[in-house]
């Protein structure tokens, strides 16, 4: 049976940390929950680790409607959380329940998470009100880039900081039923997780939020180029990978791959028949060509 959304409730009651990782493709959806994870976010990271863009931005519904399908054919226990891409909950609260419903419907999702605290109050009730599960994102909301000017952490500043609670309390008192902090000082992220009843989700903001979550590729040592500070790399699987390939390429050129096991073996009377196959073909081929 899949998870679901009460689990979140009963770990920070339990006081027991939520581990969360995002995957975008049914080989990491099976590997992620072999591995024990309950809850996976199909996030727009996707745009970055798997589709090579410099940031979210581009990334669109038809996407993660399509890498959630993936993930979800995948698991068969995880909770998964559908990230809604930007632009397509920003405009209005229908805009924001009908794109939902895709990700939900057409994606598999349980869940929706979507960036920004109090300016998105309207959104997230409405939402929770019609039946959908809201995962808030507050703190470094990565499709503000543009607006942020770069990855920066937030909060640092007395306004920055008490925006940052507000926002917490906000998107709570609106209905979300957990909140990521991205990017937040540790300090003030242990600060909101105490004061918030539902738990929080840290990416980069310390030890004392209620859960953490992390991109796949970071952790597992896929990610292109510099490794976020805030993600630590567990092992190196591109250069396991790498390594890999080069002694499949070795054995291809020195003839030692593929081997007899490699291909299929076949009983005698099929090695008679294509030996008579070939021997016709043969005598054809003489017999077209005198
Ligand atoms: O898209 C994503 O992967 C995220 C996490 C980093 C929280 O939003």
């Amino acid at each position: 049976m899949r998870t679901n959304v009460r689990y979140f409730q009963k770990q920070k009651d339990n006081g027991t940390p939520i581990s969360m990782i995002t995957a975008y493709d049914a080989t990491q959806g099976q590997i992620v929950e072999q591995a024990g994870i309950r809850v996976i976010l199909v996030g727009d990271s996707l745009g970055m680790v798997v589709q090579g863009y410099e940031n979210t931005v581009p990334v669109t519904l038809e996407d993660i409607v399509y890498h959630t399908s993936l993930v979800r054919r995948g698991t068969k226990e995880a909770f998964i959380v559908g990230d809604m891409p930007f632009m397509t909950y920003n405009a209005s609260p229908k805009q924001a329940i009908e794109n939902a419903a895709r990700i939900l419907q057409d994606g598999g999702a349980q869940s929706v998470k979507v960036e920004g605290g109090q300016r998105m109050y309207n959104t997230i009730r409405k939402l929770a009100k019609n039946g959908i599960p809201v995962m808030a994102h507050i703190g470094l909301t990565p499709q503000a880039v543009h607006s942020i000017g770069g990855w920066r952490v937030q909060g640092k500043s007395k306004s920055g900081a008490a925006q940052l609670i507000e926002d917490a309390e906000a998107v709570q008192e609106a209905g979300a039923y957990a909140v990521v902090l991205e990017l937040v000082p540790a300090e003030l992220a242990r600060i909101i997780s105490e004061r918030l009843i539902i738990p929080t989700i840290g990416i980069g903001s310390g030890g004392g939020c209620d859960g953490q979550v992390q991109v796949f590729h970071d952790i597992v040592g896929l990610t292109m180029g510099r490794t976020p500070k805030h993600a630590k790399q567990y092992t190196n699987t591109a250069i396991l990978m790498e390594n890999a390939i080069s002694e499949y390429i070795q054995e291809v050129e020195s003839g030692t791959f593929p081997t007899e096991g490699n291909a299929p073996s076949v009983n005698d009377e099929v090695l008679e028949t294509i030996y008579s196959v070939a021997k016709d073909s043969e005598s054809n081929q003489q017999d077209t060509n005198s």
